[in-house]
């Protein structure tokens, strides 16, 4: 098969983490006969400054005619001073609401050869988990197209006063509430909604569609915690928790206390699903790794690229139905870690272990494919 990928590498780091991810890809092509053509696109910093716009028409509208789209990440000092709606960041929620991706799926996994970079206990860790392991392996579905960064913003006239609102309709939270059970269903059957039910109104309808979604998937044991509380239960305890669901706002905190548990915030990847079907009929996703330009390390080859590797191994799961690769992919991932390969992010911390070799991105990269292509 062919497949048209949009690239959009983007500022920072973002060029730096999505070469390499590519070039899986292309080791993934060259082994399988699939074609995988990129389409270059801008978006972000870049765009504003050739621009003037975060995300110029053509790039959503380019984007919209491919199979899928990978992202680096946005945004940098430069264009902090700049207002809310010329900001690089609009790049990204113009995409998620321009292509109607509305769950945002961040897996967040300990692997064992990180536990190193896990900043728990032994007894917090093993203490959760049913198999008694210091690891952890949890998937956060995010609502990712409405909520408080999409509902109706202002100032006052004075400009003294500002507000934000949380809006959900019904139809946003039950869709959501469905791709996190359809996530439980191949997973450990687990759904633990996020929410702040105990204060706002928009809370408690995420828990009356629950009380109506979960009974069309009577398998899945489903729970419900503050999100307050479930902040706090993520480093009490992570490996209670298989699937959490919740709105836009919290997902993106959570996800990113998540991901210091698993190691680094280098490692996260994401897909972002539910919008209409691509042309050749398979999901059109949206792929990034959750980390963000991390402007104070770009262009020094330091950057971990495995967040950005593994979001291409989910754009091969998802979007090109290619499960094998994917896997392999992913395999391939944890192959360089067991071999010693470390970025500085997730390397020991606090000293250097004797079987750890810290790497730069480029040559991670690199060790990632010369270890796929023994599989494959
Ligand atoms: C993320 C990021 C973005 C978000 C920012 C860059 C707008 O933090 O993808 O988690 O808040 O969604
Ligand atoms: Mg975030």
């Amino acid at each position: 098969m062919t497949y048209s990928i949009a690239l959009i590498p983007g500022d920072g780091i973002g060029p730096e983490v999505i070469t390499p991810a590519t070039e899986v890809l292309d080791t993934i092509g060259d082994a399988s006969g699939h074609v995988f053509n990129y389409v270059e696109l801008e978006a972000g910093g870049c765009a504003i400054d050739r621009t003037g716009e975060p995300l110029p028409k053509e790039t959503l509208e380019a984007v919209k005619q491919c199979d899928a789209l990978l992202l680096g990440a946005v945004g940098g000092p430069q264009w902090e001073t700049l207002p809310g709606h010329l900001r690089p960041e609009r790049a990204l929620l113009g995409l998620r609401s321009g292509l109607g991706v509305f769950a945002n799926l961040r897996p967040a996994k300990l692997l064992p050869q990180l536990r190193s970079a896990c900043p728990l206990k032994d007894d917090v860790l093993v203490s959760s988990n049913s198999e008694g392991k210091a690891e952890f392996d949890l998937l956060i579905v995010r609502e990712l197209t409405g909520g408080l960064y999409f509902g109706e913003r202002g100032r006052s006239a004075d400009h003294r006063a500002a507000f934000d609102t949380e809006t959900y309709t019904w139809d946003e939270i039950e869709r959501t509430l469905r791709m996190g059970c359809e996530a439980a269903m191949g997973r450990r059957k687990k759904l633990c909604i996020v929410d702040k039910a105990n204060v706002l109104e928009s809370s408690r309808l995420w828990r009356e569609v629950a009380a109506v979604v979960s009974k069309a998937y009577p398998d899945i044991e489903t729970s419900f915690l503050y999100v307050d509380n479930a902040a706090m239960q993520l480093v009490r305890a992570p490996g209670q928790f298989d699937v959490i669901a919740t709105s836009n706002l919290f997902g993106d905190i959570l996800s990113d206390e998540a991901s210091a548990l698993a190691g680094s915030i280098g490692m996260l990847p994401s897909a972002s699903l539910g919008g209409p079907l691509a042309k050749n009929g398979r999901p059109m996703g949206m792929y990034e790794p959750i980390h963000g330009s991390a402007p104070d390390i770009a262009g020094k080859n330091i950057a971990n690229p495995l967040g950005a590797i593994l979001s291409a191994a989910l754009m091969l799961r998802y979007s090109c139905g290619l499960e094998k690769e994917a896997r392999a992919v992913e395999d391939a991932v944890s192959a360089a870690l067991d071999a010693g390969l470390r970025t500085r992010d997730i390397a020991a911390k606090g000293r250097t272990a004797a079987n750890e070799t810290i790497v730069g991105a480029r040559e991670m990269g690199e060790a990632v494919i010369a270890l796929l292509e023994k599989t494959l």
